[in-house]
């Protein structure tokens, strides 16, 4: 056959007869060799087009974690019933018993993950936290005022403070929530929500009663919320500084109306648009 293909006699002379399976075996390692340099050269653009970053129009969901410090139960119930709110929408989110947070390894992930924080936190005696909370408390304490701790060790972090109190407490009143709402701040934390200062004396309250301020605030931070979660970029200012009664703004956005998720939105809520993305 090798006689037809080359119109060459291939007995005859031995080294005529080596020269040509030479260049027979030689096509055929170059032939072989060419395919599997074009299989790996395909193999490598697969894995560079698997492991592109996103682009920019890409956006990943936020992980939402509620961190609650509670003495009496409240706390842990006002958490549960946010957690099945954001549930409701379509999104998760994980409730945390700050007495079994290990703040001084996880916090710091959070940020660096640019994962939200919702911390729900009550006020007892002088103005201190609940039993359940003093560790975080005091570190993050000692951390925003610790003059060698940079102040923008807590910057990626999504945050929004959810107080419970009662005003019959005087300066006092939901104490922790403002402190450490600013203690966050002071980290370059980014506060997604005005605070939620939630009254349980019934006369003072904005909306009578503790869980009508928690719900109130809810409703007029869903549609922030949810931006924060899409990974979006939405900052809030601390509401004190443009609401009289903080876990009450009753100034409606303009055009906002009832269940519309704007109702109630203190005119400190901002919202940097939908071009912003994730850090
Ligand atoms: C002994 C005691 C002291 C309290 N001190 C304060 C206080 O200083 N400031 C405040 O805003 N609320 C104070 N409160 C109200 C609680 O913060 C409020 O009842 C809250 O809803 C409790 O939430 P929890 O069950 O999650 O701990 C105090 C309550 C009790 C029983």
């Amino acid at each position: 056959m090798l006689e037809k293909l080359f119109e060459v006699p291939i007995r005859g002379s031995p080294w005529k007869n080596a020269v040509l399976w030479t260049v027979v075996a030689g096509g055929v390692a170059w032939a072989v060799s060419r395919q599997l340099k074009l299989q790996e050269l395909k193999s490598l653009e697969n894995n560079k087009v698997a492991s592109r970053p996103r682009t920019s129009n890409s956006k990943q969901k936020r992980k939402v974690k509620i961190l609650y410090g509670s003495q009496t139960g409240k706390g842990k119930g006002f958490s549960k019933l946010l957690q099945q709110k954001i549930t409701s929408l379509g999104y998760e989110a994980e409730v945390i018993d700050l007495s079994s947070y290990d703040h001084e390894k996880d916090f710091q992930l959070e940020a660096n993950e640019s994962n939200i924080c919702i911390i729900v936190i009550s006020t007892y005696t002088d103005g201190q936290p609940p039993e359940s909370a003093q560790w975080f408390y005091t570190w993050l304490k000692d951390v925003a005022e610790d003059f060698r701790v940079t102040k923008s060790t807590l910057a990626g972090l999504q945050f929004a403070v959810v107080g419970l109190g009662n005003s019959l407490y005087g300066e006092n009143f939901n104490a922790v929530a403002k402190k450490m709402d600013d203690w966050l701040h002071t980290l370059s934390a980014n506060r997604i929500l005005t605070p939620c200062l939630a009254d349980e004396n019934v006369i003072n309250s904005e909306h009578k009663g503790l869980q009508e301020d928690f719900e109130a605030w809810l409703e007029s931070s869903l549609l922030n919320l949810k931006r924060a979660i899409e990974g979006r970029k939405v900052t809030a200012k601390g509401c004190e500084s443009t609401c009289e009664k903080p876990c009450g703004c009753k100034t409606k956005k303009e055009g906002g109306a009832e269940g519309d998720g704007t109702a109630g939105k203190c005119s400190s809520d901002e919202d940097s648009g939908p071009e912003d993305e994730v850090q």
